[in-house]
């Protein structure tokens, strides 16, 4: 459909500049090689089926949703964290009844997979998958357990940098952001292909946390900052 047939005007949204996204193929990081398309890619133009998408309401989202420490009979093991921040669209303009959905690892950088069979211990008290919508001003929180880092297959002594993977439904299909949000100062980014992937350097910067004193809770929780742009030049990068 377009505005001919709809009567709507549609304004396409715009494309990311060069450097900001991770190319679909990136040697280093081996999944790219088999997954990655073989031809260039057909550019759609943004029509009516692009820029709705899929309203989500409260009553999808449970109580206990967004804190991932208080799922279970006791609290998990580790370093109890809170993060939060705002979602944004391409102007700045807040994002609200955005769907944000999250998963992790927990503290021993074990995820709850059958995947996962590395000797970390899993936590019976943690299952790392947590959900919230964005309010009116765009703004989420969550309060989980700080991940740990954990050892993949990609390379020889291979491990990722302790992560949080976030999927952010915004108000368009094309605004859907999957990503993954880091810890500042992780020795670990100089050696990750997947963080390595984006070509620059600003953008690389833009998935990691900033530590927060005003979101910090005394004698409980640390508070960690994280903000989400969905497209535009100032966009999150998105996972390939
Ligand atoms: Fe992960």
């Amino acid at each position: 459909m377009d505005s001919v047939s709809t009567g709507i005007s549609i304004k396409p949204y715009a494309r990311p500049p060069q450097g900001s996204q991770p190319p679909s193929l990136y040697e280093p990081y081996r999944a790219t090689t088999k997954r990655s398309p073989r031809e260039p890619l057909v550019v759609l133009p943004h029509t009516l089926s692009e820029i709705t998408g899929p309203i989500f309401g409260q009553d999808k989202i449970g109580e206990n949703d967004n804190d991932l420490t208080g799922q279970h009979r006791d609290e998990p093991i580790g370093e109890r964290i809170v993060v939060s921040g705002r979602v944004f669209d391409s102007n700045g303009r807040p994002v609200s009844n955005a769907l944000i959905e999250i998963w992790q690892a927990n503290a021993a950088g074990r995820y709850r997979h059958i995947k996962d069979q590395h000797p970390a211990p899993l936590d019976p008290n943690f299952s790392g998958a947590g959900r919230t919508l964005t309010d009116e001003q765009g703004a989420y929180r969550f309060i989980t357990i700080k991940p740990g880092a954990y050892p993949w297959f990609n390379h020889y002594n291979a491990w990722r940098p302790a992560h949080i993977h976030l999927s952010v439904f915004g108000h368009a299909f094309i605004t859907r952001l999957v990503t993954q949000m880091y810890f500042p100062g992780d020795p670990l980014f100089a050696y990750d292909p997947i963080f390595q992937s984006i070509p620059e350097e600003r953008a690389r910067q833009r998935l990691i946390a900033k530590f927060d004193l005003e979101t910090t809770q005394p004698q409980w929780a640390k508070g960690f900052k994280f903000d989400v742009v969905l497209r535009g030049p100032e966009a999150t990068p998105f996972e390939t």
